[in-house]
């Protein structure tokens, strides 16, 4: 089915110039940036859009560096969107991804882990919710 899911182009992954790169692979995918922009996130924001994660012990890592410098935030359309995207992305820790995915040629740690992906079609829709108003995302 026709699908849309967030993804986040991590501190790490922006200061690495790989913006396009990223870009380029979800594109040959044939997955559609339908919405994008680039941010600093405030604490609040990154503790709100993590909250599920709250009790974790890496919480706080996990906020301190999301907020240690400007992400890319987009939505990406396409058929099974979101589990094509967690398939482009690999496992959540680098050490762990396949060959050719984003984490695998891109992060450094399970920290600095240069993409987040939304995990289901549920969350997908509260995540892009949390980051853009429905006028923002553009279908096509
Ligand atoms: P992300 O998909 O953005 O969702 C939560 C993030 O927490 C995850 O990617 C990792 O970058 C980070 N994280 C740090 N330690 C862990 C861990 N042990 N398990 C899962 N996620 C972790």
């Amino acid at each position: 089915a026709l699908e849309r899911t967030l993804s986040i182009i991590k501190p790490d992954a922006v200061a690495k110039n790989v913006i396009g790169e990223i870009y380029t692979r979800f594109e040959k995918a044939g997955l559609k940036v339908v919405a994008s922009k680039m941010k600093q996130l405030s604490k609040a924001e990154a503790e709100g859009f993590y909250a599920v994660h709250r009790e974790r012990p890496f919480f706080n890592a996990l906020v301190e560096f999301m907020i240690s410098g400007p992400v890319m935030i987009q939505v990406l359309e396409g058929e099974g969107a979101v589990l094509k995207n967690r398939d482009l992305m690999g496992a959540t820790n680098p050490k762990e991804a396949a060959a050719g995915t984003i984490r695998a040629d891109f992060a450094d740690s399970i920290d600095a882990n240069a993409v987040h992906g939304s995990d289901s079609l549920e969350n997908a829709a509260v995540e892009i919710a949390y980051f853009f108003p429905a006028t923002d995302v553009y279908a096509r």
